[in-house]
């Protein structure tokens, strides 16, 4: 089996392992890592006596990748046995190199996450370097999984179980270095590689026989023993805080990690290294962690990784980028490119109202420089970039324009028009319409061919997703060059088929109106809200309708309306209509909508909200309310890919989760449907069920479960799609 770690003994007497796994570009903790670690704990144990000490490290960019991804997505129950003794082997040669008597450093060079922390966390020191982009912690817990190779057992007994649980373990923040620190789970943060590996040195030199804090006989568990009354006192409440924490959602990763805490805590390291293995293969081994790393691995690998890129297209990277807007949108993304090194022109119809784009940037910034994220210096460097103008002339140069003006066909128009004709001759066109048709809006420009959808979602620095629109005219270049310029800013593109709402907008629109139908029908708005929020979903679907606006709404209904294309009047439009035109509740900018909002915060739902049944018949049971709301948006994802305006399965998936909340346990929104209890006949049968119960719109395709079975059974691993033939 391949050698992933190299053995090399200095005069010292120390001893440098430099992970690095000659066949893969990071290093993850597959069978040839546990091959390789027993072999070099062999001889670590043979030649301790002329041991000074051990520095763990790395040849790649990052420290440690984790476990590997690939094999455990494909885990079956009757892999289990294999599982667990890889897993054992694993944790018993990280126990016999924490027990090996002699000082072990972990020079952490890069990223370790997961199984990368692991390693260092069994080590009796550890320094990290504050390489860029370098993050530390547990992420399993977002894959559906939990740190099995000693993570949980030794966060718990490191920083106490609480801390462990709410810093590290549940929430699975990847950390920069100095959070890390601030958190406890390194020791020193350096500069420069020479600095860790003197540190290193440093500190085998001044611990000769180090001993992990539990392996000491005075050892007490930070914030109490399992005995203690401390720990007691607090045990009965966790339950309830995590339900809390996920907002009623119960989902099997955070259940386990609570268990194996809790249950670890209270017996010796080496049982409680056994029950993590337990609980990780029962995780493993399920449904949930499948779908999870199918999204969040498989899926967006693929989609980061260009799918959808037309390959024969040369990069050709964007340098200066003009943005037209610089209201909520055009502001962030003004931000998103300065920070990612771009030159970037701000346009608005005055100078004060485009240097809001700058004074936006400047606020992000300097709570990023409060937070040690950023350099005083860099901070200056990228509020720099951007340059703000009321006028045509400084645009002159840019390779690039993103236009986030009102959503008015008209006016987007008028400044295509302005602006064509000073930027570069091949500039990319791009709009940042949530609704608009591409197609509709490339008509009026001068070059269609270059124009293209570059769809945001706000908080444009904080949301991950891009969804790409490409227009009927639209050619390869711009997609490319859309494509590279979305990964060069941070972002996941998808890339979608025109359409009126494109993938995105129409989707959370069915999320909203199955809703605010159930409003209508007279269930209580916190039955709804809590009845999302136990599905998964981020938020309620009133919350964000609020955070939408009800105006917004409306006026995309209505776009809709006047454009015909099927679209059928639903009690939940009449109920919006009334929220606006006789209560006067236009959404959170509004300070009153679904909710009232004091002093900006969300406040209560509003207690009028009782009173606008229209429709009221029968309770609505609680599997239904849940069902609704995610079949309303799975059917018409379907749709979407029959439609041709979803290319693949990928795509949904990610643009799902990524875009529009659907919960990230499904692995998105056409994985629920495959995954669902009977497959897709068994989500067919329900659709049917609930068409006859609650409306024409819940009616499946006629031939989705034969449809779905010709696709490729892993759809995550070549994004085929299943839509239109
Ligand atoms: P906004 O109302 O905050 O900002 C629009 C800006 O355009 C204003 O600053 C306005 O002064 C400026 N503007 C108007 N005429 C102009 C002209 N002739 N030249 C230059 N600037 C001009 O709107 P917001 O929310 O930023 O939306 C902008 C676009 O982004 C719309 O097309 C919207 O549909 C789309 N969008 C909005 C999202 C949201 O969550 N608000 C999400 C994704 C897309």
């Amino acid at each position: 089996m391949t050698d992933t770690i190299r053995y090399d003994r200095g005069a010292d007497g120390i001893v440098t392992l430099t992970l690095d796994d000659p066949d893969q570009s990071a290093n993850t903790m597959n069978r040839a890592y546990a091959a390789s670690m027993t072999a070099v704990l062999d001889r670590l144990e043979a030649e301790r006596d002329d041991l000074t000490g051990v520095i763990v490290t790395s040849a790649k960019q990052t420290f440690f990748a984790g476990g590997d991804l690939d094999e455990m997505g494909r885990a079956t129950r009757a892999d289990a046995p294999a599982l667990a003794e890889l897993l054992g082997t694993i944790k018993r040669d990280l126990r016999r190199l924490e027990t090996l008597g002699r000082p072990v450093v972990a020079a952490i060079n890069g990223a370790a996450l997961g199984g990368g922390l692991e390693i260092a966390l069994a080590c009796h020191h550890r320094i990290a370097l504050d390489a860029p982009g370098s993050r530390l912690g547990l992420p399993e817990v977002t894959l559906g999984l939990l740190p099995g190779a000693g993570g949980v057992t030794r966060t718990v007994r490191m920083l106490g179980l609480a801390a462990a649980l709410t810093t590290v373990l549940l929430t699975g923040r990847r950390m920069r270095p100095a959070d890390a620190l601030a958190a406890g789970l390194v020791d020193e943060v350096v500069a420069t590689d020479e600095e860790m590996l003197t540190r290193a040195r440093e500190w085998i030199a001044a611990n000769p026989r180090p001993a992990q804090p539990w392996d000491r006989p005075d050892y007490r568990m930070p914030g109490g023993t399992p005995a203690s009354r401390g720990l007691a006192a607090q045990l009965p409440a966790y339950p309830a805080n995590l339900r809390k924490q996920l907002k009623g959602a119960r989902l099997p990763a955070p259940e386990a990690i609570l268990a194996t805490a809790v249950e670890g805590a209270q017996v010796d390291l080496e049982t409680a290294l056994t029950v993590e293995t337990r609980h990780l293969i029962t995780l493993l081994t399920g449904q949930i962690a499948k779908n999870m790393i199918g999204a969040f691995h498989v899926d967006l690998r693929a989609v980061n990784g260009g799918a959808a890129r037309p390959s024969g297209v040369d990069a050709a990277p964007v340098r200066k980028v003009a943005v037209l807007g610089a209201g909520m949108m055009g502001a962030g993304i003004a931000y998103v490119c300065a920070k990612a090194g771009l030159e970037v022109v701000v346009r608005d119809v005055s100078e004060e109202a485009a240097g809001r784009a700058r004074d936006h940037a400047g606020k992000l910034l300097a709570k990023a420089v409060r937070r040690g994220r950023i350099g005083e210096a860099d901070a200056q460097a990228v509020l720099d970039r951007i340059t703000t103008t009321a006028g045509l002339d400084a645009l002159a140069g840019c390779d690039a324009v993103i236009e986030a003006v009102f959503e008015d066909p008209a006016l987007k128009q008028a400044v295509f028009a302005e602006v064509t004709p000073v930027v570069t001759a091949d500039a990319l066109l791009a709009s940042n319409t949530s609704t608009l048709p591409i197609t509709g809006l490339a008509a009026q420009v001068a070059r269609p061919a270059d124009f293209i959808g570059m769809h945001f979602f706000s908080p444009v620095d904080k949301m991950p997703l891009l969804e790409i629109v490409v227009g009927e005219q639209t050619g390869d270049v711009a997609l490319a060059r859309a494509f590279d310029l979305g990964r060069r800013i941070g972002k996941t593109p998808i890339v979608v088929n025109d359409g009126r709402g494109f993938f995105t907008s129409r989707v959370i629109g069915r999320f909203i109106d199955e809703a605010v139908g159930m409003l209508a029908e007279g269930v209580p708005a916190a039955s709804v809200e809590q009845a999302a929020l136990q599905a998964g979903y981020p938020t309620g679907p009133l919350a964000l309708a609020d955070e939408v606006s009800l105006t917004l709404i409306q006026r995309i209904r209505r776009q809709f309306e006047a454009a015909g294309e099927g679209f059928v009047a639903l009690p939940s439009h009449r109920l919006v209509d009334t929220m606006l035109d006789t209560h006067e509740r236009p959404g959170r900018t509004g300070g009153r909508g679904f909710y009232d909002y004091a002093d900006g915060s969300r406040g209560r739902l509003w207690s009028g909200l009782a009173d606008l049944a229209t429709d009221a018949g029968r309770a609505v049971p609680l599997p239904d309310l849940k069902e609704r709301m995610l079949f309303a948006e799975a059917l018409d994802a379907l749709r979407c890919l029959d439609e041709g305006v979803l290319r693949t399965e990928t795509d949904a998936n990610i643009g799902s989760i990524l875009g529009i909340g659907f919960p990230a346990w499904t692995g998105g929104v056409i994985r629920y449907v495959r995954q669902y209890a009977g497959g897709p006949a068994g989500f067919a049968a329900r659709a049917a069920e609930l068409a006859a119960r609650y409306g024409d719109r819940f009616t499946p395709p006629a031939d989705l479960a034969e449809r779905l079975a010709a696709g490729s059974p892993d759809p995550a691993r070549d994004g085929r799609p299943v839509g239109a033939a």
